[in-house]
């Protein structure tokens, strides 16, 4: 049975039992404790907090996962995986154990042409938590599963939570007897792999507060209601269903394993070091194309990293495997699309901003390998030769947060070199980086409160109202006010505050528009709103200060956006869509929105591209834009179905493409996109946009920054203010002005390379009559020149090497020149072979100038440099000098 198939059949199973079928969320979590999203419960946390309505009671879904705890395990067994979907049937305070048991045992017995997994009975195994009678004997009783088959566990196997704050309970796991090939007797708590669990039915039902580990936790009490959550592993099903062994063999994962295989020219099945690695690219490439459908892009923080990690480690298997420069994750992502495109059609329809994102990831990941091999040379003889076995930590933490390099291969890398690494210390400051990751985005996006006060408030207040489309100024009705992340029932003078009202024209920071300001007046109070955020979906928060008075709950305020810097902002907003239309007609529909920001007389603008954008394009771009502005085309908006918006063409920000009902704003019949921000009426209004230059930001991500309206005029004034000074000072016509700038660097270019060469001319000058001057010592011609002060340190080098090569080869030429080039002395000596074999060295010699100079230096035996710190000792140091040659020669 295909997978596509078993998600069909468990959907339909679900849905003529009541259940409402919800769309896959992005694997992107809406939920700030989470970079990504690990279950199929996930996007439905707050409907069992009851911190929001559920659509139904009944809901089921295939819900996209990425989970990386145990990335380091994939592809040795064959159990895990990086990305999987989950099948599940919810029901948030309808039926609980009753009902979810009988049904995932119906579900799994009933026959295959009858619409079922047709499991054999006896084949079939439970466990349920240890003290769950109830459960055991639904089991037993109603279901009719004999008392040998069912096995009680701890909370360890038996008892599911999030792994951070949130809901969980006891559950009871179904478990399916693959036979005595597979390992022992005796059920799953024998053996995992002969009995492999298939469905796990939590029974939802308590609150955890704190979460330390699996087993260790705090339970803050019952949830509103009992609920149920279940998780059943399409990947696995599909294992059993197709008759292959695990997972990488089923359908949606061997062709690009195969593929692998075929481009490496290796065989699965051969070598277990060669099949650990087609099994991890296989897992890894999927589950980097899924997240970058999704609208991940690779960076070294957050998700971003998560993808950057699995996009590397695919590549550095690939290595391993020896396909050393080159680049194959194009073939490879080209098969995973087209593996799962049929159940997720986006991927077909955004391959080329996908391929985009990862051949970029690869290009620059080979660059960084060669980078990054020479610095882990450099800290392996370091470590040698302090005589250690492992590589230090902040070393290794290092490679991976500057070069990129993913610990596994550090620690192959040091391990062929005989080295350990200090795997602890990495880890510790991995997990550094991670919390000051993870409390930066939680900060960002919920400022001091715990996401439940939200939700609280939410379920007070219900979906507030944004006005904001049609007004600036409004009047409404505080419904919360919160101070240090708590409810208060009033807030005084000069308080921190974050304010909820009934409904707001404020526009909450979201799809690249930042937030409005403005005040809030109420008959006693005064409130300063300088930040807005949405922390959860449906609820405007409002941060700012209580300038004066005491803001109440209940008062009726006035909420007054500050209008200026709203339409400052919303010009932008419309621009950055222009320029986004701009972009694709010129460069073709890869050039994908990948981020912006949109701030009042300026925005930035995220693009999928390849490489550089070259100048001509800039401008094309800003020249079709401008005319477009000209036109004054009327800009609408108006909602609709996801799937109307897609048939229209409206251009969705790469990786959105979630939710029902979309808005959608058009400019005239030049840009159709999907936004929830404000914009102008006419592109007219605009004024002028203005595009000031584009850099990378990232791999496969360009980023330009543009001007819109009076900030981009001022720009262009200021820039002729300054071409006129320019035509001024040089007394030429505007238009003659590249030429002639260029001609002037041009001639100081000659002029300064001629200067250099007179200064050395000048220095090298005396080289002639050094020679002559030379003195006999011991059958060693010995030359001891002080030059003038201000000499560069290079002359002098310059200098001592020219006066030793004027000597015959066979005549022992021992030259020593020093001179002080600022304040401080500086000594090069140089002996020619001749000198060398009567035993003199350079270095040795420029050790004794030097300690004579108050300083040090050193060096090879042919020339050697060094300096001190008194100039005043420069002749002293040279007699030294002598005296050391008389000396040795002596
Ligand atoms: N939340 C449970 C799990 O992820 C069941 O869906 O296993």
């Amino acid at each position: 049975m295909e997978s596509a198939e078993i998600a069909r059949r468990f959907l339909r199973f679900f849905e003529e039992r009541g259940h409402k079928i919800v769309p896959s969320a992005s694997l992107i979590a809406e939920d700030p404790t989470l970079l990504l999203v690990p279950a199929g419960m996930v996007p439905f946390k707050p409907y069992f907090l009851g911190q929001r309505k559920p659509p139904a009671a009944r809901l089921a879904s295939v819900q996209k996962c990425v989970r990386t705890p145990d990335i380091d395990e994939v592809g040795k067994t064959t159990r895990h995986a990086t990305f999987f979907q989950m099948l599940g049937n919810f029901s948030f305070g309808d039926y609980f154990k009753e009902g979810a048991i009988p049904f995932a045992w119906e579900l799994l017995t009933r026959s295959e042409s009858d619409g079922g997994f047709g499991f054999p009975e006896d084949r079939l195994w439970v466990t349920v938590y240890q003290d769950d009678d109830e459960a055991a004997g639904i089991w037993h009783k109603q279901v009719g599963v004999p008392l040998e088959r069912i096995q009680r566990r701890g909370l360890a196997d038996n008892y599911w939570h999030m792994g951070v704050p949130g809901p969980g309970g006891p559950c009871s796991e179904i478990y399916y007897d693959r036979g005595p090939e597979y390992g022992r007797e005796g059920g799953p708590v024998a053996d995992e792999d002969r009995y492999l669990e298939v469905w796990n039915l939590v029974f939802m039902q308590y609150q955890l507060s704190a979460v330390r580990s699996k087993t260790d936790f705090d339970t803050s009490g019952e949830l509103p209601a009992k609920n149920i959550d279940t998780g059943m592993g399409l990947e696995r099903m599909a294992a059993l269903l197709q008759g292959v062994d695990n997972i990488y063999e089923i359908d949606t994962t061997y062709k690009i394993l195969d593929r692998a295989a075929e481009l490496t020219r290796t065989r699965y099945g051969r070598d277990p070091r060669a099949d650990v690695s087609l099994r991890v690219i296989a897992d890894h490439v999927r589950t980097g194309t899924m997240l970058v459908a999704d609208g991940v892009l690779p960076s070294n923080e957050g998700r971003g990293y998560v993808l950057r990690r699995i996009l590397r480690r695919s590549i550095r298997n690939l290595r391993l495997l020896g396909t050393g420069d080159e680049r194959y994750m194009h073939e490879l992502t080209a098969v995973a699309i087209d593996a799962m495109g049929d159940t997720y059609p986006e991927l077909r329809s955004d391959a080329p901003q996908i391929h985009a994102v990862i051949d970029a990831e690869e290009a620059s990941f080979l660059g960084t390998l060669r980078t990054g091999t020479a610095i882990f040379d450099v800290a392996v003889e370091e470590t040698k030769r302090r005589g250690g076995t492992k590589l230090p930590g902040e070393q290794a933490f290092q490679l991976h947060d500057t070069y990129g390099f993913p610990i596994d291969l550090t620690l192959e890398m040091a391990a062929e070199q005989g080295l350990q690494v200090d795997e602890e210390g990495f880890r510790r400051l991995m997990k550094e980086q991670r919390e000051r990751a993870k409390a930066d985005a939680a900060a960002k996006k919920t400022g001091n409160a715990d996401i439940s006060v939200f939700g609280q408030l939410l379920e007070q207040a219900g979906k507030v109202d944004f006005l904001g489309y049609d007004t600036t100024s409004a009047e409404s009705a505080v419904i919360g006010i919160l101070v240090d992340g708590r409810p208060v029932p009033a807030a005084g003078a000069g308080t921190q505050v974050e304010v909820v009202l009934g409904r707001t024209p404020f526009y909450a920071e979201g799809g690249g528009q930042l937030a409005d300001q403005g005040v809030l007046r109420a008959s006693g109070a005064l409130v300063e709103v300088h930040d807005v955020q949405s922390p959860l979906g449906g609820l405007i928060v409002h941060r700012g200060k209580v300038a004066s008075g005491e803001l109440k709950v209940g008062d009726e305020v006035q909420a007054e956006v500050d209008v200026e810097r709203r339409k400052a902002i919303s010009r932008s907003h419309s621009a950055t869509h222009m320029v986004h239309r701009g972009f694709k007609n010129f460069l073709g529909e890869t050039a994908a929105q990948a981020g912006s920001e949109n701030s009042p007389g300026r925005f930035r603008f995220d693009f999928t591209a390849a490489g550089a954008v070259p100048p001509s394009v800039l401008r094309d771009v800003e020249d079709e834009v401008n005319a477009v502005l000209i036109d004054d085309l009327q800009v609408n908006a108006f909602y609709t179905s996801q799937a109307e918006a897609r048939a229209m063409g409206a251009l969705a920000m790469f990786g959105e493409k979630y939710g029902d009902e979309v808005r959608v704003v058009e400019i005239g019949d030049y840009s159709r996109e999907l936004c929830g921000g404000t914009h102008v009426h006419s592109s007219g209004q605009l004024g002028l946009v203005k595009i000031l230059g584009e850099q990378s930001v990232g791999a496969g991500v360009r980023r330009v920054e543009a001007l819109v309206g009076l900030d981009a005029f001022r720009f262009l004034a200021r820039e002729s203010v300054l071409v006129a000074q320019l035509t001024d000072q040089l007394k030429a016509r505007r238009e003659e002005l590249p030429e002639r700038i260029e001609g002037i660097v041009t001639r100081l270019r000659t002029a300064e390379k001629e200067l250099e060469r007179l200064r050395s001319a000048q220095v090298l000058a005396v080289a002639g009559s050094l020679v002559e001057q030379a003195r006999d010592v011991h059958g060693v011609s010995l030359v001891t020149h002080r030059a003038p002060d201000g000499t560069a340190a290079d002359d002098l080098r310059k200098l001592a090497l020219d006066v030793r090569g004027r000597f015959p080869s066979d005549r022992p030429a021992v030259v020593v020149v020093a001179g002080a080039p600022s304040d401080r002395p500086v000594v090069v000596a140089a002996v020619n072979e001749a000198g060398r074999e009567r035993g003199l060295k350079a270095g040795q010699l420029v050790g004794v100038a030097a300690k004579a100079l108050g300083g040090g230096g050193g060096g090879k035996d042919d020339v050697a440099q060094g300096g001190g710190s008194r100039v005043e000792a420069i002749d002293e140091a040279l007699r030294r000098v002598a005296e050391a040659v008389a000396g040795q020669l002596g």
